[in-house]
């Protein structure tokens, strides 16, 4: 049995694989569409989403399978206090998969720990979000036709965002790629990832102007400011609006630039670059389906259609 709780539980050739099946998937999905009849998933969800669960809700029910679960941690017996182990115990016996949301770093490899059916981390606190990543990672080869020798910019806030710290960990592993990190002081990434880059002699910066470094990069990641994870709303009003994307900005980028988003957005791309043919976040949103559907299918054993 596998779970996946980081982006490098799988190697890359293993990810060729998943990225193969879910183009697979889009283009073909009526071969799809009873890969997991009689299946059930289960939706843990003990903070937030819309894209995360919805999307592995859209999965399953595309394959042919049923979901089960919560969207809030206050209407589950966790309300009364029942641990993550314990819940998961239960849940083994109702479904074939778990797919978990948590704010607390490590919650989901708790309860992997316990369980009887694969576990899939649907985000863990600031820490990880390896299914995002893998959105992330088909976008940027199915847009751009390859994942090795480009220039990010990851911009906004790269201290608590999750989706930033999983991108970062899986792009690693492919060949010349230069890191951009655009950020305020404040929300700079951690160190334990500019020292692991430090290990690795992977090339990065860290810059506070969006605009200085914008006719440099072949992708531009923006993030939100995670306004749940701050200690202070005054912290977070003075940052809230750090970044702004614009039509303007644009026009410094280079012609094939690709504009990404884990989203929910806020206020830091200005809904007139929604326009913009290089704005690829609802594409990205799309492409989430695939890939957790491909994943389903990978953790189930099921990927002899
Ligand atoms: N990208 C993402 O994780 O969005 P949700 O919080 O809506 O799931």
């Amino acid at each position: 049995m596998r779970h996946l709780m980081s982006p490098l539980d799988f190697d890359t050739k293993e990810l060729d694989e998943l990225f193969d099946l879910a183009r697979d998937i889009e283009v073909n999905p009526e071969k799809y569409a009873h890969a997991c009849d009689g299946k059930i998933l289960a939706t843990c969800f003990y903070e937030p989403s819309t894209r995360t669960r919805l999307s592995f809700e859209s999965a399953m029910t595309r394959l042919g399978g049923r979901v089960i679960g919560f969207s809030d941690a206050n209407s589950s017996s966790a309300a009364k206090g029942e641990s993550v182990s314990d819940t998961i115990r239960v849940i083994s016996c109702y479904a074939d998969i778990c797919a978990m949301r948590h704010p607390k770093e490590g919650a989901p490899m708790v309860a992997a720990d316990k369980s009887l059916i694969p576990v899939i981390n649907a985000g863990d606190g600031g820490h990880q979000h390896p299914t995002q990543t893998l959105t992330d990672l088909l976008t940027i080869r199915n847009l751009k036709g390859r994942l090795d020798h480009f220039t990010i910019g990851l911009c906004g806030d790269l201290k608590f965002g999750r989706t930033v710290h999983s991108l970062i960990h899986a792009l690693v592993r492919y060949e010349g790629i230069r890191f951009l990190f655009i950020s305020p002081e404040e929300l700079r990434v951690p160190d334990y990832i500019t020292d692991m880059l430090r290990e690795k002699n992977i090339p990065f910066e860290e810059v506070i102007r969006l605009e200085d470094v914008m006719p440099e990069l072949d992708l531009l990641y923006m993030t939100r400011v995670q306004k749940e994870r701050f200690f202070n709303e005054e912290d977070y009003v003075r940052l809230k609006d750090f970044y702004i994307l614009t039509p303007a900005k644009m026009e410094l980028a280079k012609k094939d630039m690709l504009v990404l988003h884990p989203l929910p957005r806020v206020n830091e791309i200005s809904v007139e670059v929604d326009e913009d043919p290089r704005a690829a976040y609802f594409k990205q949103a799309q492409y989430g389906v695939y890939v957790r559907m491909a994943l389903i299918l990978t953790l189930l054993g099921l990927t002899n259609q």
